[in-house]
């Protein structure tokens, strides 16, 4: 029960679309532009570099703060399980950012959010992470591959950190934690997968040009 309840606070706090919220400020709706994508790396294609960072923290931070309330709510109950009971957290928060339904379900690619479960998780997982990140983007100029390098990443950190007894979990626990990582990965990939036709294809979105392309 206390794992749905986690993943609830999580999908809540993850409706908080900021991308949407700061495009609507600027009367525009984020997701008829650019990718379509209510993100980081749209928002900041679209409307620029302070947009862009504004809806990196909000969606980051949105992540963090589910994570946080669990924390409140169950260190006394569960202080053993609380690593799995933040994962659900985190997962809840990427499906809210993904899967808004105030917005017909159509939101995010949840990286952003992912990223702010890494740094809640560990924040040695997300100081790697971001280095992969920025060299991938840095090397290639394609947001969408070092956001696929990095929910890959995140799967390897948790389990070897898990198999190491970084969570302090029961090997049954530790199962779920990587099964939630998986899922994370998966569906990101999901979310990703007109970036990954356009990176096979050679016509992806490189950051910092001009060119846009709809999803
Ligand atoms: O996090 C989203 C990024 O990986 C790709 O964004 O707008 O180029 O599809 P976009």
């Amino acid at each position: 029960m206390e794992r749905l309840v986690c993943v609830i606070i999580g999908y809540v706090c993850g409706l908080l679309q900021t991308g949407y919220l700061y495009g609507k400020w600027k009367h525009i709706d984020i997701r008829q532009h650019g990718s379509g994508n209510a993100g980081t790396t749209n928002t900041l294609r679209t409307l620029g570099w302070k947009a862009g960072m504004i809806t990196f923290l909000g969606d980051f931070l949105k992540c963090v703060l589910a994570v946080w309330i669990v924390h409140i709510l169950y260190s006394q109950a569960y202080p053993e399980e609380l690593a799995l009971l933040s994962m659900y957290a985190g997962m809840g928060a990427v499906l809210g950012h993904n899967y808004p339904f105030y917005l017909k379900f159509k939101g995010g690619k949840g990286i952003a959010a992912t990223a702010g479960l890494i740094f809640a998780t560990n924040p040695m997982m997300m100081l790697i992470a971001a280095i992969v990140f920025w060299v991938i983007v840095g090397i290639t100029r394609y947001v969408s591959l070092g956001s696929l390098t990095i929910v890959v990443l995140f799967v390897v950190e948790v389990v070897v950190y898990g198999q190491r007894g970084g969570f302090g979990l029961s090997q049954a626990h530790l199962y779920e934690m990587y099964a939630i990582a998986v899922f994370l990965m998966l569906s990101a990939f999901y979310k990703h997968r007109a970036n990954i036709k356009r990176l096979l294809n050679g016509t992806e979105n490189k950051f910092g040009a001009k060119k846009k392309q709809e999803d």
